[in-house]
């Protein structure tokens, strides 16, 4: 059957990303609907060979929908849950409003798509430096558990909107032009730079986004005993994350063994040419569906210690694509609050 979708914040690198995935993976859409702020009404966006229009989001904005799919940031995210639920619409989250709610399933379709049945209307999309980080480690975990993860991130611009992968851009051009970068988006320049993730530090000194890493990713695997430190660090790059992971296990975890389990993991691409020393880059993982993974090797501090990197597109598979995912695994099991709202074909 087909189904009625909405996407809040479709004016959104993620959003238009999410417009473009629907098309692509030919989605049983029945109606769309595109929704942002009121400064993008009257607005339109192409999906499948028409030009729809964008509305200002508003009270009666979900009514018939079936699916929501939301990146239009926390706060409006929490400002339009209660009506998108009660409207009778399941509400997937790209945002962290939900994602440590313990009623929302916070979900990676090919780590823990169990955890979608037990939904209440509300899904939420993890962040993206863990879903890439948990589509190449959990294959190795189902194995061998892990211990203790290290992990060190280089974010690309996009993670912060497109507003700030123009600035990127813009800033790029001004420091060639001899000319000072202006900020808004990021407290600092990026262009030739890089500094720690700028979201909020707690008491203990690490980041929001940090923090996200560690208890998404304990909750994502059902383990909330795992141990994970974590660096977040904001790189200039346009839009695809890298990720230099140290993983501790209970005894030696052979690196060839590894390879050939990531070689053939779902959504994982084993990208590794030793004689080149090629390995996985953004500019390759950019616009890509699997997360690229590589450099795979034995830790010479630790005989239990396995060393790998990894780059994934940001906003596709961590954001819009697993966001996607998502909405086909509830058609998929039968997962939507209202199948009587589903039009038959
Ligand atoms: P708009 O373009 O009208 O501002 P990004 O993550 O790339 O910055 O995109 C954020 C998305 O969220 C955009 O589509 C933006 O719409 C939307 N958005 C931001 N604030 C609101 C709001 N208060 N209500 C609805 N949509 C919003």
């Amino acid at each position: 059957h087909r189904v009625n979708v909405a996407i809040l914040g479709a004016t959104g690198a993620v959003g238009t990303e999410l417009l473009e995935l629907l098309e692509s993976r030919q989605f049983p859409v029945a109606n769309l609907k595109l929704l942002a702020s009121p400064r993008s009404a009257g607005t339109t966006l192409p999906f499948r060979g028409e030009n729809l229009p964008v509305e200002a989001v508003s009270e009666d904005s979900f009514q018939g929908v079936d699916i929501v799919l939301a990146s239009a940031g926390a706060s409006t995210s929490k400002a339009w849950a209660k009506t998108i639920v009660e409207s009778g619409a399941v509400i997937i989250d790209n945002s962290s409003a939900f994602r440590m709610d313990s009623q929302v399933p916070l979900i990676v379709p090919e780590i823990n798509p169990e955890a979608a049945a037990q939904h209440q209307g509300i899904i939420a999309n993890p962040n993206c430096t863990t879903i890439l980080m948990g589509m190449a480690i959990f294959p190795l975990h189902q194995v061998q558990p892990i211990k203790r993860i290290v992990v060190s991130t280089y974010q690309s611009a996009s993670g912060a909107g497109a507003r700030a992968m123009e600035e990127l851009k813009a800033q790029a051009k001004a420091i060639l032009e001899n000319q000072t970068p202006s900020t808004q988006a990021f407290p600092y320049p990026l262009a030739f730079n890089l500094f720690p993730h700028n979201s909020p530090l707690n008491e203990e000194g690490y980041c929001e986004e940090e923090m996200k890493m560690i208890r998404e990713t304990r909750k994502i695997f059902n383990a909330p005993q795992l141990s994970i430190t974590a660096t977040c660090v904001r790189v200039p790059v346009l839009r695809a994350h890298s990720e230099a992971v140290n993983l501790e296990f209970s005894r030696p975890f052979a690196p060839q063994q590894a390879r050939e389990i990531l070689a053939s993991a779902p959504g994982v691409k084993l990208v590794e040419e030793w004689q080149a020393n090629y390995f996985p880059m953004p500019i390759d993982a950019t616009g890509k569906d699997e997360v690229f993974v590589g450099r795979i090797r034995q830790d010479l501090s630790h005989p239990c210690g396995l060393e790998l990197w990894l780059c994934g597109d940001q906003i596709r598979k961590g954001a819009a694509l697993n966001a996607v995912q998502i909405a086909e695994l509830l058609i998929e099991k039968n997962l939507l609050k209202s199948s009587t709202s589903a039009v038959s074909v």
